[in-house]
């Protein structure tokens, strides 16, 4: 989807991946400490604001304007605004506004593998020594009885597609692993696997 897709979607009131932060980016980033994030295509800035809130000055980097207007609004109602920035730019050829940065947070960025594995090296190059790279994504692995995400195995990251994009960054593998949960559908609980990543810049 290109960026005017993405700003008709998200061209409502309601939030469409909601205002509850993700649990993964919780568990995972909860007890990371620093000054500076990017929440890289971070759209309505639900794991944004929640990370303002957890300390951080946050820089949502998505290309929906829509959306990143949607983010400053809830930024401002949650009381953080002051620790909320947005930068309208693609995710494979972004300049941050600050950098480098503690940690940066990818989540759900389902784009063609050569476009992810480009954002993830280009968020990469923005990682301060000690900082941290968390990533979150529907798994390939969920086509095989999963439920939830896309369907198209191009936007799917594995476990392989993600270990080649940090070849060369610097950064060390502390978790990449496929992670068994469940998902609300409307014929009730159903399997989905998860992908999630943390790295870190020694
Ligand atoms: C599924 S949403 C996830 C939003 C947010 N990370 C979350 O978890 O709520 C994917 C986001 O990626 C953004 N996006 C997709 N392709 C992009 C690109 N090439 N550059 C920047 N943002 C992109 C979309 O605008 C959208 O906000």
């Amino acid at each position: 989807m290109d960026s005017k897709s993405w700003d008709e979607k998200y061209s409502t009131e309601e939030f469409i991946y909601t205002k509850t932060e993700n649990r993964f980016v919780v568990e995972y980033c909860k007890n990371l400490h620093g000054k500076r994030a990017i929440d890289l295509a971070g759209g309505e800035g639900r794991n944004s604001v929640w990370l303002a809130k957890s300390g951080w000055q946050v820089e949502n980097i998505d290309f929906s304007e829509v959306a990143l207007a949607k983010y400053l609004q809830f930024a401002e109602a949650e009381q953080v605004a002051q620790h909320c920035t947005a930068n309208c730019q693609d995710a494979t050829s972004f300049i941050p506004q600050s950098t480098p940065v503690d940690l940066g947070v990818i989540a759900y960025l389902q784009i063609e593998e050569n476009k992810l594995q480009t954002a993830i090296r280009r968020l990469s190059q923005h990682i301060a020594p000690a900082g941290h790279l968390f990533g979150v994504w529907h798994s390939r692995e969920n086509l095989a009885g999963g439920f939830g995400g896309p369907r198209d195995p191009e936007v799917l990251p594995t476990v392989e597609t993600i270990t080649e994009a940090l070849e060369g960054t610097g950064l060390e593998i502390v978790v990449l692993t496929n992670r068994d949960g469940q998902i609300q559908t409307r014929e009730g609980l159903k399997p989905s696997v998860t992908l999630v990543l943390l790295a870190k810049r020694p």
